[in-house]
Order: structure tokens, then sequence, then C-alpha cells
């Protein structure tokens, strides 16, 4: 689907409306959409995810209106953030109504919701005229899809249908932020950068590590998650060449083409953050696919813009 196609819109319609799944194309990376307001096709997100009860999901809407019945209320902080970020990658932690199946939000009181910047997820939220509950499209703990066909690597025969719109031009997930506290919390960096946050709202508390101790705010910040099947360690550049004799047929992703490395696949990175988002998945998605030993990612520079794809690369590396 280069453009919304009413035919197969409505069929995804259809499918959704009778409780059944359906994995579409986000600016983010591909969803697993299900009705959020019917407990038992939230449910079986979870079934076919593998994914842990305790982890609640993103409600996408079509417009900031479709949220009033799901929030007790919309603060007005969430309006400013509404207009200025949505649509667009940007979810909020609000607190929740009662219409939303506690199997939507883990039994927290809380909900998440975005309106995503994607022409096909928004016909389709238009079309069905519901709240879609949709995590990743991914095996729980797994890499995020960016591809159709990664969505059917991991989730062929288990959902009921996926809209093919080709590669998402984010290639990250959401920014997730808590503005049930004072001052607003970020729970997961993401394609937001703080910095354009707090432009608008002021500091925002930017602990986001479930890593801090105490309980974890936001489940999905679990240490494991965004990893693929292949091992991978992230590694200064002098360390590359060096590291790369050790662990037999590597994969590399690196900023340098100077780089000399025998029986490695190399991938060169692009050096500014939003293009390397764009890549990173996907660069993973290929190096599982090639059956490399272990995956080496040379340490991408620090810095706000950063600060997601440090996140991604950190939890990727615990096995
Ligand atoms: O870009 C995205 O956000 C993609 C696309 C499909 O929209 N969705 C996505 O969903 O990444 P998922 O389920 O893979 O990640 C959702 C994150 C998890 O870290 C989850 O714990 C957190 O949001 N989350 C969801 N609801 C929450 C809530 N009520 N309170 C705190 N965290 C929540
Ligand atoms: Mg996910």
């Amino acid at each position: 689907l280069a453009q919304p196609d009413h035919t197969v819109l409505r069929e995804a319609a259809a499918v959704l409306r009778g409780g059944g799944l359906v994995a579409f194309p986000t600016e983010t990376v591909y969803g697993l959409g299900a009705n959020a307001l019917d407990a038992d096709a939230a449910a079986r997100i979870f079934h076919a995810k593998g994914r842990p009860g305790t982890n609640p999901v993103i409600v996408h809407v079509h417009e900031v209106g479709a949220v009033t019945p799901l929030v007790r209320q919309v603060p007005g902080l969430a309006l400013r953030l509404a207009e200025r970020f949505w649509p667009g990658p940007l979810s909020l932690v609000l607190p929740r109504s009662e219409r939303v199946p506690d199997v939507v939000t883990a039994s927290g009181p809380t909900v998440a919701v975005r309106v995503p910047a994607h022409p096909v997820a928004l016909a389709l939220l238009r079309e069905v005229g519901l709240p879609l509950a949709a995590p990743s499209a991914n095996r729980s703990t797994c890499l995020s899809p960016t591809r159709a066909e990664h969505v059917l690597r991991g989730l062929d025969g288990r959902i009921d249908l996926v809209l093919d719109a080709g590669p998402t031009s984010g290639g990250l997930e959401s920014t997730v932020l808590d503005i049930t506290t004072t001052p607003p919390r970020l729970l997961r960096p993401g394609l937001v950068s703080p910095a354009d946050l707090e432009a608008l709202v002021g500091p925002i508390e930017r602990r986001h590590s479930g890593a801090e101790g105490g309980p974890v705010r936001s489940p999905g910040l679990l240490e494991r998650h965004y990893a693929p099947g292949t091992p991978l360690l992230c590694v200064y550049r002098q360390d590359l060449e060096d590291a790369a004799t050790r662990y037999g047929r590597v994969g590399v992703l690196a900023f340098d083409e100077n780089i000399a490395l025998e029986r490695a696949v190399v991938e060169l990175m692009p050096p500014d953050a939003a293009s390397y988002a764009v890549r990173l998945y996907e660069t993973l998605h290929r190096m599982d696919e090639a059956k490399v030993d272990h995956i080496l990612v040379e340490l991408p520079p620090e810095g706000d813009e950063w600060l997601a794809i440090h996140d991604r690369l950190r939890r990727a590396q615990q096995r």
C-alpha cells in the first residue's frame, strides 16, 4: 500500500471489529493492532507476541479528540503536547478511564495513547472507528519490525493480516512520556528528543532506566528488549578490529569506511542520529538473516539526539 486502499482497509477494519489482529505500519515501526475496547481481542495481542501481561500497550487513535473516552481527563499539558507533536512519535501516559480494559493497561491506573503519523495507520483508524491497542509487531523482547517482512518473520500464522506499506520512515519506537507526575517523566526515549519536549513543557525527569532500582514504572523498560537473535556487543572504534578477530564471523555496524576487517559483513551507518535510527533495526534484521556469529556495533556519539539509540543498543546487548 503506497497509499491507503479502501478495499483493503475495509477488510482490515472488519477483521478488527471481529476481534482479530492486524499488523499495520506507523511512522516509527509496524504495530500489532486490536480493538482496544475489547478485552479478548487485546488479550490475543499478548498471546501472539508472548508478551508478559505485566507490560501495558499503547492505544492508537486518529485524533486528540478520540482520547477523551479513554482517560479520566485530558489535562492542558496533554493538549499542548498533542498540538505540537501529534500526529507523531510521542506516546502520552494519562490516568485511564473505566472503558479501557485491564489487559491493555496491565491493570495499572494509566493508559498510554498516541496519534501515529502514517497515512495508512490514520486511514485504518478512521475506517475502523475504534481505538487500536498496538505494541510493536514482534515477538516479545525481539527487534521491532520496520518492514512487513519482519512482521511475518516473527508472527506469521499468529495474526490475521498485515498491511504492507514498505519500510517505515522513523525506524525507532515512539518516545513515552508520563504526564501523570510532576515533573513529567521520560519512560522511554524515542524519536522525539528530551530537548524537544523541554522546549515546550519545561524540565522533565529524564531517568528512564529500569536499572535505577525501585518499582519499574514502564514494564517495557525491562532490561533485555529490542534484541536481535544474534549476540550483540557495542565497542569503541579503536577496539573494533581486535574484537572482530575474537568472535568468528562477525557483522559490523561502523561509521568509518576505512575499516579493514576480513570475513566480516560490514554495514556503514550514517553519521547523523535521525538517519541512523531509520537504519538501525533494518540493519540488525539483515545481520540476523546473514547468520553471523556476533554483531559488533561501533559506539555512536553521546548527546541528546543519540539517547534513544544508546538506550536500544544497551538493551539489545543483554542476554
Ligand atoms: O512507536 C511505538 O510506540 C510503537 C508503534 C507501533 O506505535 N509501539 C510500541 O509499543 O513500541 P510497545 O508495546 O512495543 O512499547 C510500548 C511501551 C512499553 O515500554 C510499555 O511498557 C510502555 O510503552 N507503556 C505502555 N503503556 C504504558 C502505561 N500505561 N504506563 C507506562 N508505560 C506504558
Ligand atoms: Mg515493543
